[in-house]
């Protein structure tokens, strides 16, 4: 057996899986966000390692096996997270999350100090205020009495999997989202260290994903009933681990993964490509590999803010219910999704959401059927900028709860204009985080090996062709939508 943890933003996930593959027990424990100010998002460390303490033992109570027979854990973890550390390994304060929004000005000290394009060049990605590196200048410049006794810093799933083994490490998929690493060249910037200046000594050593990095201590041992030679590998940033669970491990392939916000994300093997900040460049959960990702905010969000504010007896099956006699196009109706600001192709916190073309003879179905075409728009402009950069998607496998219904996976075929897969495991960022305990267990030659014997398609979306062409002039329309309500919030 082997044990991946997802440590998202609202639980942890832990799933236990055997050598077919088969998901034999899951367990999620969730924990709670900090709000403190507007903007502000923040998670103790310490409820990260208490749930996973909860999940663990309540796994393995129910286990039917001997715990020697779990022979690896591996982690997928949310992103970007700053975690800050003193000399004995202590948290210094609470993390802060991927999505607090405090450092728009800690953003632009980095452009004025480092410039825009050289960011770029080093680390591929523009600075964006979910980001690490922003996080920490904030510390340095706020908390100058937690900054001095700072001694390493690490994201939120090295502190996870730190408590487990009491080795400290993190790996270069969640490395390359801190705008701290060098994404080509797979080392920590002394460029960027200096220019900021920041000691360098205080990011982690880096290992590959897939590496050994130790055993589970006794102490965790005893409290969670885990065997002490269970074998420990370091794991990914989710949206590499959700890469990996869906099978995006080689060229020409791409994953839409519909949650609250929204993913594409494109497989690369060149490891200097720039798109000149407008979508994100990361390592890969697979060594030596890339890819491109696209982000919409409020995906899955802005149909649980439609069903909140205008049925919430509803089930989101009713809400969705008819949807597919409304014809392409919503009756004229179009939508924006920016409830929350944009992250891809416009980096823009300030945008909001519209609706667009209202009449009185529009009904609610018709309201519904635009805001899921407008959530597949906006993933569809990111996955525009990956074809301007000579990128082929003809395949895409669709994950989350842009599944649930077959006329969404039908229209994300038809606006994506590409063959649509859903796979019978839903599981993406845990059960690629088990697949990589898998790999570095042994038990395949290769994370594409371990895929084929995982994965497996439940059922494929063509493009219908007539379907296509209406949505693409659509697309249009769409795109001048942004540029003309971007002076509303100016
Ligand atoms: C990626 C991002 C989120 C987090 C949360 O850039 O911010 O997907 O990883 O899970």
């Amino acid at each position: 057996y082997v044990i991946g943890i997802d440590l998202g933003t609202s639980a942890v996930k832990i799933l236990l899986l055997n050598q077919d593959g088969n998901i034999v027990h899951e367990v999620s424990k969730a924990y709670s966000l900090i709000h403190e100010k507007a903007g502000y998002s923040e998670q103790n460390p310490q409820d990260w390692v208490d749930q996973t303490v909860s999940g663990l033992s309540e796994l393995l109570q129910t286990f039917e096996g001997n715990p020697s027979d779990i022979e690896g854990i591996s982690f997928s973890g949310q992103m970007h997270g700053l975690v800050l550390l003193d000399e004995n390994n202590k948290v210094l304060r609470n993390a802060i999350l991927w999505n607090d929004v405090r450092t728009t000005n800690q953003c632009q000290q980095i452009y004025d100090v480092i410039g825009e394009n050289r960011l770029l060049e080093i680390t591929k990605n523009p600075a964006l205020e979910g980001f690490t590196l922003p996080k920490l200048l904030w510390v340095k410049e706020h908390e100058p009495h937690l900054y001095e006794k700072l001694n390493k810093f690490v994201l939120p799933k090295d502190y996870l999997r730190y408590r487990l083994t009491e080795k400290l490490h993190t790996e270069y998929s969640d490395a390359a989202g801190t705008l701290l690493l060098n994404v080509s060249k797979k080392a920590w910037s002394k460029e960027i260290c200096d220019a900021l200046d920041i000691n360098i000594d205080i990011c982690p050593p880096l290992v590959e994903p897939h590496a050994e990095v130790g055993f589970i201590s006794s102490k965790f041992a005893k409290v969670t009933g885990l065997d002490s030679k269970t074998r420990v590998f370091a794991g990914g940033a989710d949206n590499a681990c959700g890469a990996i669970g869906s099978g995006i491990l080689e060229d020409g392939k791409t994953l839409c993964s519909i949650g609250t916000s929204g993913v594409v994300l494109s497989h690369e093997t060149n490891n200097d490509k720039e798109f000149d900040g407008k979508v994100h460049y990361f390592n890969h959960g697979l060594a030596d590999a890339y890819y491109t990702m696209g982000v919409t905010l409020s995906a899955g969000h802005s149909l649980s803010w439609f069903k909140e504010v205008f049925a919430p007896e509803e089930s989101f099956e009713e809400i969705l219910t008819g949807v597919e006699n409304v014809p392409i196009g919503s009756n004229g109706l179009l939508f924006t999704p920016y409830l929350v600001g944009e992250r891809t192709p416009h980096a823009d916190a300030l945008i909001r959401a519209s609706f667009i073309g209202m009449d009185s003879s529009h009904v609610r179905s018709d309201f519904v059927r635009a805001v899921l075409e407008g959530i597949t728009f906006s993933l569809n402009e990111s996955l525009e900028i990956f074809r301007q950069e000579g990128k082929k998607i003809d395949t895409i496998v669709s994950t989350g709860g842009g599944t649930k219904n077959e006329h969404w996976l039908q229209m994300q075929a038809d606006i994506f204009n590409a063959k649509i897969i859903k796979l019978s495991s839903e599981q993406g960022p845990g059960l690629g985080a088990a697949m990589i305990a898998a790999y570095g267990c042994g038990w395949f030659p290769s994370l594409q090996d371990c895929a084929k014997k995982f994965l497996t398609i439940e059922r494929e979306y063509e493009p219908i062709v007539k379907h296509v062409q209406k949505y693409m002039k659509l697309f249009e329309v769409y795109k001048e939508v942004y540029l003309k309500t971007k002076s509303v919030n100016e």
